[in-house]
């Protein structure tokens, strides 16, 4: 007898119909292989000095920078609505920058005060703090700048100040983004000895460098200023082998979580870095993927929140186990009400 075995004859139609299990909304939820829920976002927020204060970034409409308090309003509404942490960014202002980013390891710094002000008012949120120069800095690097090149060794020593300052202030997750060598293990072990033993470390571990970035410069006003191009440091978007073993030499450095930037497409980075190793991973989707999407919705060309949903998915799908994104609260909200 010619017995039919469904599972590996391809050619087995109509046996064999994929849209069966797509019929009905309650049977696509029941095969649905990823799910976002606002567990998987975290808010990236811009803080600038002053009060009572936020002003849009023209180069990302609706993300605004916001003075402390009105970041803590904006804060205390994603905590509302489920969202696990916020991701700090301080905009500096220009008299406070200098060629060594001194600014950086200010236990007075508005980075310092943002994160005491934000851990007093919403305590139950996770903080995550950048450490990188180039907010700081008069050249916009993210290190120092010596004799025309970034010094890896003398950068991380200011890294290492500025990681304890902001755990110090009570952050809870250090994210460097730098990308010098070695900073994982020398910060990991000055939070071991200065007491911070719980504090974690979410490296930026396979960072590219990316155009990507453009609007993130103009919101914190380090565009203008940047002298070359970030290319010692960060990765060549040519490369993939390369992104693993600078996630192997993090997660060995002591690194708790780490991140793969751009988001988008880099996707495939994600998924690479998910089948080698069991540690939590995380996306950036950054400014400029944020802005594209915002720019083609504000045209009429796409549906901002439809297409926003999508590509967060594919993150999960990817392997992401959560996302930084501008529209967090959007989304958060979204989700909620689905
Ligand atoms: C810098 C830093 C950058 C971003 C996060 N941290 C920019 C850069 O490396 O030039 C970009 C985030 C975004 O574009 O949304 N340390």
């Amino acid at each position: 007898m010619n017995v039919i075995n469904p599972a590996n004859n391809l050619n087995n139609y109509p046996l064999i119909r994929l849209r069966r299990n797509r019929q009905q909304a309650w049977s696509r939820n029941l095969i649905s292989e990823n799910n976002l829920t606002v567990n998987d976002l975290i808010l990236p927020v811009f803080i600038k000095e002053g009060s009572n204060e936020s002003e849009e970034i023209t180069s990302m409409p609706r993300v605004f920078r916001h003075t402390i308090d009105k970041a803590v309003i904006l804060i205390d509404q994603a905590y509302e609505l489920g969202v696990p942490a916020v991701a700090i960014f301080p905009v500096i202002e220009n008299r406070l920058k200098t060629a060594d980013g001194k600014e950086s390891y200010n236990e007075d710094s508005l980075m310092c005060r943002s994160i005491s002000e934000i851990k007093d008012k919403v305590p139950n949120i996770g903080i995550i703090a950048d450490v990188a120069l180039d907010p700081f800095t008069t050249h916009g690097h993210d290190g120092l700048l010596i004799k025309g090149k970034i010094d890896n060794d003398k950068t991380i020593d200011i890294l290492i100040k500025q990681s304890l300052a902001q755990a110090k202030a009570g952050c809870d997750i250090i994210a460097p983004s730098d990308m010098m060598d070695g900073r994982i293990v020398c910060i990991r072990n000055a939070l071991e000895s200065e007491g911070f033993k719980d504090t974690q470390i979410m490296s930026y571990a396979a960072k590219y460098a990316s155009n990507f970035y453009g609007p993130f410069r103009d919101a914190i006003q380090s565009s203008q200023k940047l002298v070359g191009n970030k290319k010692s440091y960060q990765m060549d978007p040519s490369n993939s082998r390369e992104a693993i073993q600078e996630a192997a030499l993090d997660i060995s450095e002591g690194a708790d979580m780490i991140m793969v930037k751009p988001g988008m497409p880099y996707l495939d980075i994600i998924t690479k870095i998910k089948s080698k190793f069991n540690i939590p991973i995380f996306a950036y989707q950054v400014s400029g993927e944020y802005s594209m999407m915002r720019a083609a919705s504000e045209n009429g060309w796409l549906d901002f929140s439809e297409i926003m949903e999508e590509s967060l998915i594919s993150f999960k799908r990817a392997g992401a186990d959560g996302i930084l994104t501008y529209s967090a609260i959007e989304m958060a909200i979204k989700l909620n009400n689905s």
